[in-house]
C-alpha cells in the first residue's frame, strides 16, 4: 500500500527558525503509523473507524487533523495518545511501539512522554492554577517541591497568567482555563502534545488566541503538536494539515 504523507503545507508561515531547520536538516519522525486500523463493535456491527492508515509526523511539527465529524479524528489522537487500543498495525512514538505496552508502560508513557489538552480544559476545580499545573509534576515524583514550583511557574509565565496563579478554575475565563491546560500539559516536557478540538468551546477570537499560543509553545519547548479542529479559522495556525475521510488519509 502506498505510504500517504502530510498534504496541504501552509508556506509563509512565522515558523521558528529551529522548527524550520530541524525539517531541512536531520528532520525526524517522531511518530510513525503504519497500517492502522482501529474497529469498534456496535451491536452486532463493527464500526471501522481507521482503516489501513500511514502516517509520518515529524518532530517539532504543529500539525492539524481536519475531516468531517465521524472520519476518526478522536480515535486517531486517542490511539496515539494510548487512550485507546489499535486492533491492527504498528505505531511508533518517539521510536517506541506502542501497541504492545502492558497497561504499567502505558501510564508511564503517558505520564511521561505525551501531554493532553481537552476540549473542555479538564482542570481540577479544587486547586489553583499553580496547584493544576504543578498536579502532573507531582505525580512523576522525579523533582523537589521547590523544582516543581519553579517550572510550573515557568510555564504559567509562558502562557501569561502568572498574575492567575492564585486563582481556581472558576474564577478564569475559558481562553484562561485553556491556557493553565497548556501550561499543564507541557510542564513535563512531553514529546508530543495531542488536542482534541482544543478551542471548541471557546469563542473565535478567543480560540485564535489560543492557537497562536500554542504555536508559540511548541517554538518555545519544541514540543510536537497535533490538534484536531473543525474551525478553518485556526487552520491558519498550523504548519501542516492532514485531511482524514472515512478513516483514511486524504489528499488534497
Ligand atoms: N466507542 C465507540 N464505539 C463505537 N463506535 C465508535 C466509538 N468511538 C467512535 N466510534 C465511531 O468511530 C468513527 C470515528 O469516530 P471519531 O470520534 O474518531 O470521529 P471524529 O472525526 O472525531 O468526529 P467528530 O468530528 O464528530 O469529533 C465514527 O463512526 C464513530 O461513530
Ligand atoms: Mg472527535
Amino acid at each position: 500500500m502506498m505510504r500517504d504523507t502530510i498534504v496541504g503545507r501552509i508556506p509563509n508561515m512565522t515558523s521558528g527558525r529551529g522548527a524550520r531547520s530541524r525539517r531541512k536538516g536531520d528532520a525526524k519522525n517522531i511518530i510513525e503509523i503504519r497500517n492502522l486500523v482501529k474497529d469498534y463493535p456496535l451491536g452486532s456491527t463493527t464500526v471501522h473507524a481507521l482503516r489501513r492508515m500511514d502516517l509520518d509526523i515529524q518532530e517539532g511539527d504543529f500539525l492539524s487533523i481536519v475531516g468531517p465529524s465521524g472520519s476518526g479524528k478522536t480515535t486517531l489522537l486517542n490511539v496515539i495518545g494510548c487512550i485507546d487500543h489499535a486492533t491492527d498495525g504498528s505505531v511508533k512514538v518517539g521510536g517506541t511501539e506502542i501497541t504492545t505496552l502492558d497497561d504499567r508502560q502505558i501510564t508511564d508513557m503517558r505520564l511521561h512522554r505525551i501531554g493532553f489538552i481537552f476540549q473542555t480544559f479538564n482542570l481540577i476545580p479544587v486547586l489553583d492554577v499553580r496547584e493544576n499545573v504543578e498536579f502532573p509534576l507531582l505525580l512523576m515524583k522525579t523533582m523537589s517541591k521547590t523544582e516543581v514550583r519553579t517550572r510550573a511557574e515557568k510555564l504559567i509565565d509562558e502562557v501569561g497568567l502568572t498574575e492567575f496563579v492564585d486563582h481556581r478554575p472558576a474564577e478564569l475565563s475559558g481562553g484562561q482555563r485553556q491556557r493553565v491546560a497548556i501550561a499543564r500539559a507541557l510542564v513535563t516536557n512531553p514529546d508530543i502534545v495531542l488536542a482534541d478540538e482544543p478551542t471548541a468551546n471557546l469563542d473565535s477570537v478567543t480560540g485564535a488566541q489560543i492557537l497562536d499560543l500554542m504555536r508559540t509553545m511548541n517554538k518555545i519547548e519544541k514540543t510536537t503538536f497535533i490538534f484536531s479542529t473543525h474551525d478553518a479559522n485556526v487552520l491558519k495556525y498550523a504548519r501542516d494539515i492532514i485531511k482524514i475521510k472515512d478513516g483514511q488519509i486524504v489528499k488534497g
